[in-house]
């Protein structure tokens, strides 16, 4: 039998994420099996679609309703006994919160190492992050150059990529995001274009003034904040793709928009989309992804957390929007 350290939420929450939801569990698991491989977790992804499955105690994993938490993770080999991987392969998969695990081999992808690059962009750029913004950009926004284009959370792992792809595609980029400090880093170190504070008492006349023109394209990850003054901006037959909610996870109250009337009177397309309706697409957006790492036009940007004492506060600074980029907890090698 192996020890090892997990994560498991104490009771379902009764109302918001609170860091004493959690705790940090000692268990045994055993050696593997035939057709097995024992895994040292690397990375794990701290991504908001968790909050739901936290909250509820239900996801696609079956130790959900027992408040174990089950997430994106890279890891490497330890043990192998399949033949397929190998002591030392990087992989990836979706598994407990624990320094270590015994997996199916069958459930875990092979990871290529990319020189000069952490491993940790196959749960960003090249993981569901980097997917989400190829498609919503691509795939529903069809973002051309000469778009007037929009993001919200845009120092955000999501809502950054997104505005680089556009960049690079050519249209005119506007970020909006929280505080002075991520819109420097969205302008200086993501390379859009402009960027509005989106905690301004004018965010509307400031989305007005960045953006020199009405808004073509607009890409939502956060809510009817950043929606509304978006929809008082937006061009005749203006597109949104509507990715996320992120102000709303945590808040059950219904979501109202004063701007609603716009969608009509401007003949707006609002769409939304989750990741999988692209699933035909991801070999592309993968390739396309990676070159563009490789060559530079896309900025790594992730918020580090060590240890997975540190897994609860990680998360809910992630949900909080304390850091940039990608959220990641990071296990050391022992
Ligand atoms: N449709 C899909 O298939 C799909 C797949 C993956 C992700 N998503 C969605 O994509 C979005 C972005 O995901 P991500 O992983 O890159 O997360 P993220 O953007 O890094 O999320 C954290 C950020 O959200 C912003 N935020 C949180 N609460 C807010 C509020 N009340 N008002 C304004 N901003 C708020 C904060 O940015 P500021 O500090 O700048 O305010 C915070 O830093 C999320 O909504 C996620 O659910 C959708």
């Amino acid at each position: 039998m192996i020890k090892t350290n997990r994560i498991r939420m104490k009771a379902k929450p009764a109302g918001n994420l609170s860091r004493d939801d959690f705790s940090v569990e000692a268990i045994t698991i055993p050696a593997p099996a035939s057709g097995e491989v024992l895994i040292a977790a690397r990375y794990f992804s701290l991504d908001p679609y968790l909050t739901g499955f936290m909250r509820g105690w239900q996801g696609p994993d079956p130790r959900w309703a027992e408040g174990i938490v089950v997430g994106r993770f890279v890891a490497q080999v330890i043990e192998s006994q399949d033949q397929r991987f190998a002591p030392g392969d990087w992989v990836q998969g979706e598994g407990g919160w624990q320094d270590t695990e015994v997996i199916s081999a069958d459930k875990l992808q092979k990871l290529e190492p990319i020189p000069g690059v952490p491993f940790s962009v196959y749960l960003s750029v090249l993981g569901s992050s980097g997917l989400t913004a190829w498609a919503g950009v691509n795939g529903v926004l069809k973002v051309e150059a000469g778009d007037t284009f929009t993001v919200s959370s845009a120092a955000g792992m999501v809502g950054g990529i997104a505005g680089q792809i556009a960049k690079k595609i050519g249209a005119r980029v506007v970020g909006i995001a929280g505080g002075a400090e991520k819109c420097a880093h969205v302008v200086n170190t993501l390379g859009f274009d402009a960027c509005v504070d989106h905690h301004s008492q004018d965010l509307q006349g400031d989305l007005a003034t960045a953006a020199g023109a009405p808004i073509t394209a607009h890409y939502e990850n956060v809510g009817a904040k950043t929606l509304d003054p978006v929809l008082a901006n937006i061009a005749d037959r203006g597109r949104i793709a509507l990715c996320g909610l992120i102000a709303h996870y945590q808040d059950m109250n219904p979501i109202a928009l004063k701007e609603f009337r716009r969608l009509l009177i401007s003949g707006v397309t609002l769409r939304g989309f989750r990741l999988p309706d692209f699933a035909a697409d991801f070999e592309q957006a993968s390739a396309e992804l990676k070159a563009m790492v490789i060559s530079g036009d896309i900025t790594l940007q992730e918020t580090l957390s060590h240890g997975l004492e540190s897994a609860a506060g990680a998360f809910l600074n992630m949900l909080e929007g304390k850091g940039t980029g990608k959220h990641l907890l990071v296990l050391e090698e022992k």
